[in-house]
């Protein structure tokens, strides 16, 4: 996903780079959905866990808005993600707002961290950024390795749907100040025999001084609920205690079948 070349589509400049190199477009596009996520982390440690949580981490972390807002509720925080820029942007407002510089450059599926924590997450699809099964498995035992016995994972991910057709397009808006992004993600291609999904996504930046686009191709493993609950128990330390669907309600738990697509699976670390 490096920069390949610049080229004028219409009267838009496209860059074809990645998405991730640009912590802050990337924090403003996604930062929005924040506050549901947060009250659905804290909600579950309420749900779940026998005592308050106090310490939370999370692998691939980006620029940590979720990291951010936690430490700004008092909460120790931590993370990792592989991309360098994220992290610097991610310590950087940690370092910023007083809170310490706790996150580090890291593949998610090799890592080890020296305390155990409360609470796990990992809640826009991340994980399938793993690209095979045994970069998933060891993802999942690194996770077991970074959480206290009877602390929680909570693992959000878009399923490949076995009973209806997977929805293929998402647009959405953001905007701060006199910054505005318009987002769109498309599917490319699917190769279920060998678990690939391609994605395009574009942000359009627009601010006063001029626009472009950042264009960027998304190579996802894909999951059927069905291997998705394969994976999760050949991991061994997880056990799946409940699943919701992405609109984060708490009082509305689902049963994950064929049809199902974004699901976070709250795993419990298992003795
Ligand atoms: C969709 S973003 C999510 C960022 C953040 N979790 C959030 O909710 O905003 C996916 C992140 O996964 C990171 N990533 C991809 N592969 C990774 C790996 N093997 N180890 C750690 N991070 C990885 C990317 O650099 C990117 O920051």
């Amino acid at each position: 996903m490096n920069t390949k070349n610049k080229m004028i589509t219409g009267s838009i400049e496209v860059r074809e780079e990645s998405i991730y190199d640009h912590p802050k477009y990337y924090d403003l596009v996604f930062g929005a959905d924040c506050a549901a996520e947060i009250q659905f982390i804290l909600g579950c440690g309420e749900l779940f866990l026998e005592r308050q949580p106090k310490r939370f981490f999370e692998p691939a972390c980006g620029t940590g808005r979720l990291i951010h807002a936690l430490a700004k509720r008092g909460y120790e925080v931590g993370g990792l993600d592989l991309n360098e820029k994220a992290i610097d942007f991610c310590n950087a407002r940690l370092e910023k707002h007083g809170f310490a510089r706790s996150t580090f450059v890291a593949d998610m599926s090799d890592f080890h961290v020296k305390k155990k924590h409360d609470i796990g997450f990992n809640t826009i699809n991340s994980f399938r950024h793993l690209d095979s099964e045994s970069a998933a498995r060891k993802h999942l035992i690194c996770m077991g390795d970074a959480i206290r016995v009877g602390g929680l994972y909570l693992l959000g991910i878009h399923l490949t749907p076995s009973d209806v057709p997977p929805s293929e397009t998402e647009s959405w808006s953001a905007r701060r100040g006199h910054l505005a992004i318009n987002t769109h993600m498309w599917t490319k291609n699917r190769d279920p025999k060998n678990r690939v999904e391609r994605f395009g996504i574009q942000f359009d930046i627009h601010r006063p001084s001029g626009s472009f686009r950042i264009l960027d191709e998304l190579v996802l493993r894909s999951y059927t609920a069905a291997q998705m609950n394969q994976l999760i128990r050949s991991s061994k330390c997880w056990e799946t205690v409940e699943t919701f669907s992405f609109a984060y309600d708490l009082d509305d738990p689902i049963h994950v079948d064929g049809t199902c697509e974004d699901v976070v699976y709250v795993l419990r670390r298992k003795r």
